[in-house]
């Protein structure tokens, strides 16, 4: 785990965290780790208490030993009330979520709630930081909730990924920070110092841009890709290769180049649409986003079609195999996620969508008041389980155990062996040697 933790000395502050969800655990842990003193407030009570009794609420590598670390050093403790946090606090980071409103804009009634909650309470000269996604103007927003010309906003986005929240918090490729006071914007910069990180010190207006900006690009480099593979498929080309002599050109790089299902997860298909939404409230015609944000939606259908063209043509009471639930490996996180949302095209369809996930409990009955988002699915405890009597199997979460399964036994209980592998993930050669009709995401 780097860089190392160490005595900030005099630069030890005292800072709050509001919300430790997927940003504010991470983040107050890696604040607790480069020796900040933070409390941590968390008003759902089974995070709480997970928190409190030494469990991690989400699936993360390496949080527990940087929380565990935090607490022993008695740099990190937790609380229910943001009230309660902030007494005391130089910094309070606002880690409160913003999802998406009907008509795509970002809901910033969790950021609104907060700033107005703790606004009374906040200590003379405290800096109040938007670490949540926002968009323009809610530095400014946050500033009017809290109505104390003693209290500054700063803007400071979070570029973490889940799945390597930790690592990407230690070793962050920027730190930016903007406001309209740039003193406060430094000191909030300050913080961060021991990363050796970039620090881009800036206004409010460009720094909320920025983490809009960089989710925004991420989104239509993959929807490129992904439409790119399409038309591999259809002149004969590998998109492997294509990629591979693509990745190679230093300007385009090799990172978020793998074809997939599509994009999803909590944040790029709301930030997305939120930056739409900002640009359409501008006037201004971002006819490329809203291409890409169309395009990952006709991924979404031809990941169905391969299935449905795998079984013939019709999924009326097919029974079909899913492998993966999550949005991507390594996380617990549902939201949004295209594998979720191709099962339930499938079920749609009329499947009988026999799914297995790592992280889901095959026990949980969805249909009987479990998990909304899982209803209609018919869950399996191992992935075997799960392909059993299925005339297709579709990998739909690029899970590494996958790689490694007795495919000989796979084989033997699926009634037709036909594979969908909406993640490049497995050998093709392999699987067809063994019998299996294969089908990925632009490779032949
Ligand atoms: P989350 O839902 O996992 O966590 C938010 C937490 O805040 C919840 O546990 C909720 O109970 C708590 N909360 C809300 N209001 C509170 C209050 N007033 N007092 C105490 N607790 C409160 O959300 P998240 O995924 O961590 O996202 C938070 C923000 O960070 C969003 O704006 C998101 O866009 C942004 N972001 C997320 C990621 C990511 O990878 N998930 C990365 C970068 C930025
Ligand atoms: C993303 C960004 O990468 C983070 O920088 C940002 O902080 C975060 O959103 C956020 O604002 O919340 P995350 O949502 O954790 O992080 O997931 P990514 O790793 O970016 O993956 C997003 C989606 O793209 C997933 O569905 C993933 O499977 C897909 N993907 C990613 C591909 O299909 N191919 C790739 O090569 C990379």
């Amino acid at each position: 785990m780097s860089p190392n933790n160490r005595d900030t000395g005099r630069n030890r502050r005292s800072v709050a965290v509001i919300g430790a969800g997927y940003v504010g655990l991470p983040t107050a842990a890696t604040l607790a780790h480069f020796g900040h003193r933070v409390v941590l407030a968390e008003r759902e009570p089974t995070r709480l208490a997970a928190l409190r009794s030494g469990r991690m609420p989400i699936v993360e590598k390496d949080l527990d030993d940087l929380v565990a670390g935090g607490v022993a050093a008695g740099n990190l403790r937790f609380v229910e009330s943001a009230v309660d946090a902030v007494a005391g606090a130089e910094f309070v980071f606002l880690c409160v979520p913003t999802p998406m409103s009907s008509d795509g804009s970002a809901d910033l009634s969790y950021v609104e709630a907060a700033a107005k909650e703790i606004g009374t309470h906040l200590e003379p000269g405290t800096i109040v930081v938007n670490k949540s996604t926002v968009p323009v103007g809610s530095a400014t927003m946050v500033e009017q909730v809290v109505g104390r010309p003693d209290i500054a906003v700063v803007s400071n986005p979070e570029f973490l990924r889940e799945g390597t929240a930790v690592h990407d918090s230690l070793n962050p490729d920027r730190i930016v920070v903007g406001a309209d006071d740039p003193q406060a914007a430094a000191k909030v910069g300050e913080l961060f110092g021991s990363t050796g990180a970039p620090l881009i010190v800036t206004d409010a207006t460009t720094s909320e841009t920025i983490k809009y900006a960089s989710n925004a690009f991420l989104a239509t480099k993959l929807s490129f890709v992904n439409a790119l593979a399409g038309l591999c498929e259809e002149v004969g080309a590998d998109a492997r290769d294509v990629l591979l002599g693509l990745g190679y050109d230093k300007r385009i790089g090799f990172e978020f180049l793998r074809p997939g299902p599509g994009w999803g997860g909590s944040c790029l298909p709301k930030d997305t649409r939120a930056l739409l939404y900002t640009a359409r409230e501008a006037g201004y015609d971002f006819s490329l986003l809203a291409g890409a944000i169309a395009s990952n939606d006709e991924q979404l259908e031809r990941v169905v079609s391969k299935v449905v063209a795998a079984c013939g043509g019709s999924l009326d009471g097919v029974a079909v195999a899913v492998w993966g639930l999550t949005f991507k490996a390594n996380t617990d996180d549902r939201r949004d996620s295209p594998s979720l949302d191709i099962s339930h095209r499938l079920a749609g369809l009329g499947a009988a969508v026999q799914a297995f996930d790592p992280t889901v409990d095959a026990d949980t009955d969805p249909d009987g008041g479990g998990p909304e988002d899982l209803r209609g699915l018919q869950l399996r405890g191992d992935p075997y389980d799960a392909a059993t009597g299925a005339r297709a199997l579709v990998v739909l979460t690029e899970w590494d155990e996958f790689r490694w399964l007795d495919f000989a036994r796979v084989l033997a209980v699926m009634a037709e062996p036909n594979i969908v592998d909406a993640r490049n993930l497995l050998d093709p050669a392999a699987v067809r040697r063994m019998g299996f009709s294969y089908s990925g995401i632009g490779r032949r």
